[in-house]
């Protein structure tokens, strides 16, 4: 994702039929509203915005994922920018998948399901023998893409392929998860005059919606993150999301998983960077169109809302699960620890037309100034004794 803020004024308008959908959940977001006595907390807007059936924007019928705003897509994610990306990641599954004496893999948030067929075809192509890829989304929609494009990509490992409605109790094997974390709802905090306030959403004399901060109350308190809303140094103004959704879904993944590893791979940093006095707008960004910006009520459903991972409650949490921190490393050091220079010399250089786009990916995915730095790949284990190659080297887990 491009994380350049733009104005809103300066976005492309959408058209009239997405519009009226838009405004379709706007209606059910002011009824929401009115039922909680005019003011909803954000996670409960971000979330109905996200994943409303037929209606949020993942729930929904956006284009999503794509290379720039003429195809009506909003942003793209590592596996959308190079098939490169999955063949690496796939050679660190791979090795987890021996480690851990496990054959199967579940993917959540399979986006149009490229990662899904990129590492299908990989794990074929090394050889490994593994009996089933599960893939867990939330969108319905999304679905239906990712079946498509496993069956027009990898089709005779598509029988392999299962969709889940709920997830098991317990599993044995791999689990992947490219940019799910931050499209999970954060709860917002706004410290005004060194009052802590929980930010919410209202709607003012014209229907549109707004920000609306509230202090703790007293019987609604119990609830409140006060360890980090007190950990956050210095008096002065400052927004802060917390991730509690992140953090339960970490926790169910990890106490599901009795045997093998959990790889998530996000935008963020730990906590200390994270809430740093200086970060004081905190990280709450949209994108439309291959713009980002900070409003999250422009056209509701039509656009992605995001928030940064916070890395460090992440790995708390799963470890609090029964999960051991396998690794957590930049993006860049991963990729490059898997072996990305290694898949990327299996095309011909003299294929000019093959290898300068794999080649100008790779720079984007490993650059410090574009997705090496910014982005990092944590990982969970049971049951594994060995460090993996792709933490072997620059493993930042005394960071956290
Ligand atoms: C930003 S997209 C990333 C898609 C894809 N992994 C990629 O990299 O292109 C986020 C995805 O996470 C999914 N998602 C969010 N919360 C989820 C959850 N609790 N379980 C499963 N999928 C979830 C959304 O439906 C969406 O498909």
């Amino acid at each position: 994702m491009n994380p350049k803020a733009h104005e809103p004024d300066s976005l492309p308008v959408p058209e009239p039929i997405a519009l009226a959908q838009s405004e379709a959940l706007a209606a059910t977001l002011r009824a929401q509203i009115a039922a909680a006595d005019g003011w909803l907390p954000f996670d409960r807007y971000m979330e109905r915005a996200l994943y409303a059936p037929g209606l949020g924007y993942y729930g929904g019928g956006a284009r999503k994922f794509g290379f720039d705003a003429r195809d009506g897509s909003d942003f793209v994610t590592a596996p959308e920018l190079s098939p490169l990306f999955a063949a690496t990641l796939a050679r660190a599954l791979a090795e987890a998948l021996a480690a851990s004496g496990t054959r199967a893999l579940m993917e959540f948030g399979a986006g149009t399901g490229k990662l899904a067929a990129g590492i299908l075809l990989a794990l074929d192509a090394l050889g490994v023998d593994f009996d089933s890829y599960a893939i867990v989304d939330l969108s319905g929609e999304l679905r239906a893409r990712q079946r498509e494009t496993i069956e027009a990509l990898a089709p005779h490992l598509a029988p392999r392929v299962t969709w889940l409605d709920a997830l098991p109790a317990q599993f044995e094997g791999v689990v992947i998860g490219n940019e799910v974390l931050d499209a999970m709802p954060v709860r917002l905090f706004a410290r005004k005059d060194a009052v802590w306030h929980e930010r919410g959403v209202t709607v003012d004399a014209q229907g549109a919606f707004v920000f609306s901060d509230r202090p703790a109350m007293s019987g609604l308190d119990a609830h409140w993150p006060e360890g980090v809303l007190a950990g956050i140094e210095g008096s002065e103004d400052y927004v802060a999301e917390t991730h509690e959704a992140a953090l339960a879904f970490t926790r169910t993944v990890c106490a599901m998983l009795v045997r093998g590893a959990a790889f998530f791979i996000d935008y963020g940093f730990p906590r200390r960077e994270y809430y740093h006095p200086q970060r004081a707008q905190g990280t709450l960004m949209c994108h439309y169109r291959h713009r980002a910006h900070g409003d999250p009520f422009l056209y509701p459903g039509l656009q992605d809302i995001t928030a940064h991972v916070e890395f460090t409650g992440i790995a708390e949490a799963g470890v609090e699960a029964g999960a051991e921190l396998l690794g957590y490393a930049s993006q860049a050091r991963f990729l490059m620890n898997a072996g990305i220079t290694e898949v990327l010399s299996e095309i011909d250089p003299r294929d000019v037309q093959r290898f300068l786009p794999a080649a100008n990916a790779v720079q984007k995915l490993v650059s410090e100034s574009e997705m090496g730095e910014l982005f990092k790949v944590i990982a969970f284990s049971r049951g594994i004794d060995a460090t993996l190659t792709a933490f072997a080297r620059g493993d930042r887990s005394h960071t956290l």
